[in-house]
């Protein structure tokens, strides 16, 4: 399938990465151009791939399917919305060196970085990174919109709300909860569950007194 990444950023790159790597590992699905907002980067080269139009134009551009390359959770869900109720197809990228069980299951327009590893029973929203090196373990459940930083560790029977981000290096312990839309700073430890909406650092975590609904647009 030729893939259309949406965003041509850093995380947009590591999509096109995956893609092109998996291709050159026998995958069917190779990344075919990027849509992206910034007009000065239309007809210009990024990562070795050409950046087409704006993602107004997406039917504009043969293509089979698309996968939203952007890191905030809110800004990737925005789009990916947008892009279903226009009946787009939606691809998944998974690195070939992630290690995913035969029984978990990945839903439409995620991503699976180099390293990830994804144990039995688990269940991976749409539109959800799986960023490098992290892993989710034993009949995880992760919501939609959601991000597993690079290197986080979840224990067995996680789960993790819809748009939560989870910092770079965080443990959650197992069985725990993680409300939406909520942040786990980086290498914080989830000893108890999280409430939606909040933002929690340290060891143990606790939340910090602001919340998170213009936080995630930095982040
Ligand atoms: C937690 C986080 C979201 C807070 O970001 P922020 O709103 O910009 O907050 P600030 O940097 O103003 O910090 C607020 C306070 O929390 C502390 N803090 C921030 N991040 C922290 C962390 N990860 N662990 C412990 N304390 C942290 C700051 O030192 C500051 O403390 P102070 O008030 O005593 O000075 C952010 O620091 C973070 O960890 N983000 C995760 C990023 C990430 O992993 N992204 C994935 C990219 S692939």
């Amino acid at each position: 399938m030729r893939v259309l990444i949406i965003g041509a950023g850093g995380h947009g790159q590591v999509v096109a990465d995956i893609l092109m790597t998996a291709s050159r590992n026998g995958g069917d699905d190779y990344p075919c151009g990027y849509l992206d907002h910034d007009e000065g980067l239309w007809n210009s080269a990024v990562s070795e791939l050409r950046v087409l139009g704006s993602v107004e134009e997406c039917a504009r551009f043969d293509h089979d399917a698309v996968i939203v390359g952007v890191g905030d959770n809110l800004t990737r869900r925005h789009l990916f919305d947008r892009l279903s109720r226009s009946l787009e197809r939606f691809a998944v990228a998974r690195h070939p060196s992630a290690v995913l069980s035969s029984s978990c299951s990945v839903r439409h327009g995620s991503v699976i970085c180099a390293g990830a590893i994804v144990n039995t029973g688990a269940s991976i929203g749409a539109n959800v990174i799986l960023n490098t090196g992290c892993s989710v373990d034993h009949h995880n459940v992760i919501g939609d919109h959601a991000h597993i930083a690079p290197g986080a560790r979840l224990g067995g029977d996680v789960k993790i709300g819809q748009g939560a981000l989870i910092g770079i290096g965080a443990i959650v312990l197992p069985g725990r909860r993680v409300g939406a839309w909520t942040v786990v700073g980086a290498g914080a430890v989830v000893t108890e569950d999280l409430p939606d909406g909040v933002v929690a650092v340290g060891v143990p975590a606790r939340a910090l007194t602001f919340k998170t609904a213009t936080l995630q647009g930095r982040h």
